[in-house]
């Protein structure tokens, strides 16, 4: 009822949650059009049910149609994922989904400051159809082994920066999906996750493009990937362009730069009607990367058969095996270039 209000006010409105106490919220829908600014001013603690029927959903918060969103506070979304994760079988075959905890649709300009999820069910932010994106100082907890708690899925919108936030998490720390584009990832440490994917790409046909990422000054700790691209291996056809990867520190990262485009876990794409990635990856730098690879393989570039990679520009590379032995790489249907030191010895 205040969102409403807030949201019919003229000139716009805040819905404020007190700081003293917590406050239990079943899933809800805050829809737009509002005829103004909207500020959901969190100084309190928000609890997600953890009765089993509150399990399934799309998501917990839903965002839908709003020009002008503020999310700021002090305060913190408790998911209560950890008496969600038992129900969630996703690994096994076709499942229930568990809800997202806030899910932004159809937003133009948001601004999401100083906020903490802490254990999500499923993800805990998902942006999709937005424009004019601002995350900072946005903390994301849940553990390393928790299941598909990716931090920021980012999807069909363009403008998004990610700034001055921790993420650490089960699944990936930020993921792209496709129609992702003008994206700026700065200061942001990942780990423990999976790092930042771009992917997996390519599943269903006419996805768009993704255009325009950068990610810059961050830090990746313990993580399973640094910064991995991933295509389905058999995939239709997009083009994933423009990226930057530059000054990333990487702390006993698995593996820190991968390029996978024959990706298929569990056999699951082999009922796909493509017989290999059409996937087009190119003008990608990875500039100034740094630190340790807890695999002695630092660097996989491993691109399409029909539609090798184009323009992989690798400048000053400094990745050391932590463990006996130098760190090695592979590239396979690749056309770029090396500057600079190179650890390890490059392939292209
Ligand atoms: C974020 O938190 C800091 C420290 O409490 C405060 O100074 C700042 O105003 C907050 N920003 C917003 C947008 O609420
Ligand atoms: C960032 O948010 C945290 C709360 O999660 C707050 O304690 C801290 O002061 C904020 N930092 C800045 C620079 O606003
Ligand atoms: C990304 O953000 C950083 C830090 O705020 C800024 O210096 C840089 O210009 C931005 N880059 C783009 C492409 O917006
Ligand atoms: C690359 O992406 C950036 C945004 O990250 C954009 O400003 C720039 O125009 C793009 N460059 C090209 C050649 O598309
Ligand atoms: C090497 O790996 C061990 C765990 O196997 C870890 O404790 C240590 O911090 C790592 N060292 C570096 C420099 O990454
Ligand atoms: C690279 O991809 C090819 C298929 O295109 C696959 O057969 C090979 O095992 C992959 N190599 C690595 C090291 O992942």
């Amino acid at each position: 009822m205040a969102w409403r209000d807030a949201c019919a006010n003229k000139g716009g409105g805040v819905v404020l949650v007190p700081s003293i106490g917590r406050f239990l919220v079943l899933p809800v829908l805050l829809q737009g059009p509002c005829n103004g600014l909207i500020q959901l001013q969190i100084n309190g603690d928000l609890l997600a049910s953890s009765d089993k029927a509150f399990a399934t959903g799309y998501s917990w918060f839903k965002f839908y149609r709003v020009t002008n969103l503020v999310i700021q506070g002090l305060g913190r979304f408790l998911g209560q994922g950890e008496t969600a994760w038992p129900y969630n079988t996703c690994k096994h075959g076709p499942c229930t989904r568990l809800p997202i905890t806030i899910s932004l649709q159809s937003i133009d300009i948001v601004r999401i400051t100083n906020i903490t999820s802490l254990n999500s069910k499923l993800g805990h932010f998902k942006v999709h159809g937005c424009n004019d994106v601002v995350f900072d100082n946005v903390t994301v907890i849940a553990p390393e082994d928790s299941p598909n708690t990716d931090g920021i899925h980012i999807s069909k919108s363009t403008g998004v920066t990610i700034m001055n936030s921790i993420i650490a998490t089960g699944d990936d720390c930020i993921s792209f999906g496709p129609g992702s584009k003008d994206v700026n990832i700065t200061n942001v440490h990942c780990g423990p996750g999976h790092g930042i994917s771009i992917g997996s790409l390519g599943k269903y046909q006419n996805e768009p493009n993704i255009d325009g990422i950068t990610v810059r000054d961050s830090k990746f700790v313990g993580t399973k990937n640094g910064i991995q691209i991933k295509t389905w291996s058999k995939s239709y056809s997009s083009v994933v362009s423009n990226l930057t990867f530059v000054n990333l520190k990487m702390y006993n990262v698995e593996s820190p730069i991968i390029i996978n485009q024959n990706y298929c876990p569990h056999n699951a794409c082999n009922n796909n009607k493509v017989s290999v990635s059409r996937i087009q990856i190119k003008d990608v730098k990875y500039e100034n990367i740094r630190g340790t690879s807890a695999k002695q393989l630092a660097v996989t570039l491993n691109c399409s058969q029909v539609v090798p990679c184009q323009g992989i520009v690798l400048n000053n590379i400094n990745l050391a095996f932590n463990g006996t032995g130098s760190s090695t790489s592979i590239c396979q249907n690749i056309k770029g270039s090396a500057s600079g030191p190179q650890l390890p010895p490059s392939c292209l």
